[in-house]
Order: C-alpha cells, then structure tokens, then sequence
C-alpha cells in the first residue's frame, strides 16, 4: 500500500514538473511577429523568438561616477551581440566603459538561441543594471546575401523597452565601438531624436549631419543608398517617450537601411533633429571593429598543467578557442627559455 501512494505521488510530482516545464518554456519565449515583406518565405523561419535571460534593475557598482544623480534621465544603451571570438573581449571593454556613465542601463541582446550563462555572469560583475535577452536571428535571414545582422537584437531591445520604460533616451552602441564619455552627457537630454558624427565610417572616414544655423540640412556619407537620413547605427539617439508616441516604430530586416527606415517609421522630420556634438564639429562615437580572426582548433594532450587546463576550459566556454585531441589541431606547446616544450605534466617534471 505504501509503495503504490508513492508511485502515485511520484507519477503525479513527475506530471505537475513537466507541465511546469511546457508552461515556462512557453512563457519564456514571446513571439513577436513576422515581416510582411518576406512573407512568400516559409513562415517558421522567420519567426522571432526572444527570451529575457536576466534583468537587474538595481545599480550595485562598487564606484559610482561622482555625478550619480537619480533624477538624471536614463540612457537605456541597446548592444547587439553574437557568439564569436571576440565577444567577451569586446564586451569587457564596452562594459568597463559604460561603468562610469551615470544612471544608464545596459540592455544587451544576444544573437544565440541559447541564454549564455557566462554573458549573464559578466554583466552582472559590472554592477550596472541591465538586461540580458536572448534574441536569435529568424534562420530565413541569415541565408540572405545581405544578412540584417543585429535587427533581431534591436527588435528584442525595442521591445523590452517598450514594457519596461516611461521615460529616457536610448541608444544603440555595437559591442566593438568606441565611446567618448561625453557622448553620454550630450544625448542625455534629447527631446526627439538627436544626431552626431560617427568616425571610421565608409570611405569619407566619418559619417555626419551637415549644420546650418544649428539646423540639420543634410548629411556627409559615402552610401547615399536613396537614404533620407544616411546615418550609422551609432549616430543618433531617440528619446523614450517620442518611441512610445510612436507605437508602430519598427526596425526592418533591411541590411543596410535599418536606420534610414527605422527613424522614417518614428515619423521624424529633418526640422526635429537635435545636432549634438558641438553642432556635429566632434567625433564622439568611432566605428571601430575588431579584425576577425578564425578561431584556432589547439590539440591539446590530455595531461596538462593545472593551469593551463582551467584556463583553456574558460577560453572555449567563451568560444575564443575550440580544444581536442584530434590529428588536425593545432600542436600547442610550453616556452621555455626560448625554445619549445612539451605542455605535459610529465615532460615538465623532467625538467632540470
Ligand atoms: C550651434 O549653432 C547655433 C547656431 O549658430 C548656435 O546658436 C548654438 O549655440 C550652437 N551650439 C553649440 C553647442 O555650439
């Protein structure tokens, strides 16, 4: 008699978690609809599916920026991500940037089905308060010759925004740019949309509005592209509540003319532009990028240095290296006094 209340109990404990589990993987995953324009492609794959990974509200830096003030507005920074090499360097270092930006909130969105453990253990070091989405790209685009890279993340960003703010200004900042700290104090205050030059863009080396008695009159930029507002990403900030009078603001899946379509869908006029910058006179913003580099297979032997072995584990969880055992790796060894050892343990104790 026992036996069976406890098969029943389990049977029923067994039920109720699996239902959980189908529950909160529904849940979690909120689907935000398709792109009229592709719509002779099959539909699953474009649908967008994105997932808030973790979101802290609370800015527990261990130094604040001496001009901390909370009535300050603030600057939700939107950073599309993706796996790679370099991501984790790229975002260590934007992140310690960001740190002594007062009253900001980083919102960082991963183009990787999966929530990265190892993003959300980084951002939370930086005591900023931020949000981790996971927001890969529907797998339609990705087979495009011009692949919208990032929409998906800004999409995803938009849209948390939407549910979660009032007020402020956001931006969006790619992981591997780089930012002058008074970029921050410029576009804090925008009404509507304010816009500034972008250096190392295209062939002009910057990418800028053109300023005629304060007035935005046109833009210097390499890709015309049939573009009314031929801007970068990195060149413009929106305030929050303009994007909330504007609920049917979109980004579209448009390689290459996501900004241009994107303000034109916040219904912006030339005449409503905030020139910052000192009039567009500043590069504040630079659209640096890491060179890419692939990334190595090592042959790494089984019996390794402690060391070595946490180390390289650490680095292949970030995805900077892939590791084995294989015949096609590349041989790694120790250097010692200029000349190449062995990495084994074995080897090394035999050293004199
Ligand atoms: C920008 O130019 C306008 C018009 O010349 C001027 O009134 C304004 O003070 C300038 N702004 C800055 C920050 O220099």
């Amino acid at each position: 008699m026992r036996r069976l209340q406890n098969v029943c109990l389990t049977v029923a404990v067994t039920a109720l978690v699996v239902s959980y589990a189908a529950w909160s993987s529904l849940t979690a995953t909120t689907t935000l609809g398709t792109s009229s324009s592709a719509s002779r492609l099959p539909l699953g794959d474009l649908r967008e599916h994105s997932t808030v990974c973790h979101a802290s509200l609370q800015d527990q830096r261990t130094f604040l920026p001496s001009n901390n003030d909370s009535s300050l507005p603030t600057i939700f920074f939107i950073t599309p991500t993706y796996p790679r090499r370099e991501q984790f360097a790229e975002l260590t270092r934007l992140g310690q940037t960001l740190m002594h930006v007062p009253s900001l909130h980083w919102i960082v969105a991963d183009d990787n089905p999966e929530c990265n453990p190892f993003l959300t253990e980084i951002f939370q070091k930086f005591g900023l308060p931020f949000t981790h989405i996971s927001s890969p790209m529907p797998s339609n685009y990705r087979k495009r010759y011009f692949v919208p890279r990032g929409v998906s993340n800004r999409r995803a960003a938009l849209k948390w925004i939407k549910a979660n703010a009032a007020s402020g200004v956001f931006y969006f900042g790619d992981d591997d740019n780089t930012f002058d700290l008074t970029l921050f104090s410029e576009i804090r205050d925008t009404k509507i949309v304010s816009m500034f030059p972008v250096g190392l863009i295209g062939e002009f080396g910057v990418s800028a509005p053109i300023i005629e008695g304060g007035k935005v009159v046109g833009f210097f930029d390499s890709w015309p592209a049939d573009r009314k507002f031929p801007v970068d990403m990195a060149g413009f900030a929106v305030s929050v509540e303009y994007l909330l009078q504007h609920p049917n603001a979109t980004m579209p899946y448009k390689a290459g003319h996501e900004e241009d379509q994107f303000l034109k869908s916040l219904d912006l006029k030339m005449s409503d532009i905030e020139p910052k910058a000192n009039n567009c006179t500043k590069v504040l913003v630079w659209h640096t990028q890491t060179v890419k580099k692939p990334k190595h297979n090592l042959k790494v032997p089984e019996s390794i240095f402690s060391n070595l072995r946490t180390l390289l584990e650490k680095l292949v969880s970030l995805g900077v290296v892939q590791m084995g055992a294989e015949v096609s790796g590349k041989e790694v060894y120790m250097v010692v006094d200029g000349h190449k050892n062995e990495v084994t343990k074995r080897q090394v104790l035999g050293l004199s």
